[in-house]
């Protein structure tokens, strides 16, 4: 794990001055001003957990159920969520940024290096939800780490070949 995490810090670090992703830097400097986060949110994820409701719906469900005194979360939405539409009320949006930190990435961005570079900067308590997390709690943190760790390295290439 240390290796690879290892790794990581070091592809984040020629991400900084290879890959240039401008949205990737933004969110950093987000990121670096909040630290630390004890609950990492894939809001894109989680808002498809029930069908049946609005995403915008299960979203605001997660993030109330998480939401504790002194927790700090950090839900990575995308910029579509802040259009008032049938999916993403504005009422709904609004109350959920006074529940937790929210950075808006561009619709088409992928997410996962977002996710994981601010589950690992947070330190080893945070953690990293998507809905199998909700699912279920006995979810391993280290399990969803190693499958994101994975799909960041096509992340990567993906926004090397920008
Ligand atoms: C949500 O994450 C799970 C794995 O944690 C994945 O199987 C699923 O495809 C993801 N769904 C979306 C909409 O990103
Ligand atoms: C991203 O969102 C904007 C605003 O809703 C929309 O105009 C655009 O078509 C979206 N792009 C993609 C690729 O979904
Ligand atoms: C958002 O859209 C809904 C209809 O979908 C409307 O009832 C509501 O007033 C709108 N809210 C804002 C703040 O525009």
């Amino acid at each position: 794990m240390t290796k690879s995490i290892a790794a990581l810090l070091l592809i984040f670090s020629y991400g900084k001055g290879i890959l240039a992703c401008k949205e990737f830097e933004a969110f950093k400097k987000f990121v670096e001003n909040r630290l630390p986060f004890d609950i990492v949110i894939d809001g894109l994820n989680v808002s498809h957990m029930n069908t049946r409701k609005m995403q915008c719906e299960n979203l605001f469900n997660a993030v109330n159920y998480l939401a504790k005194k002194n927790t700090r979360l950090l839900v990575l939405g995308r910029k579509h969520m802040l259009i008032n539409s049938s999916n993403w009320k504005r009422e709904i949006v609004e109350e959920m940024q006074n529940k937790a930190d929210f950075f808006f990435a561009e619709n088409i961005s992928e997410d996962d290096a977002f996710l994981l570079y601010a589950t690992l900067r947070s330190g080893k308590h945070c953690k990293f939800v998507t809905r199998d997390f909700l699912r279920d709690h006995k979810a391993c943190l280290s399990d969803s780490l190693t499958r994101h760790l994975f799909r960041f390295h096509v992340t990567g290439i993906v926004c090397f070949r920008k």
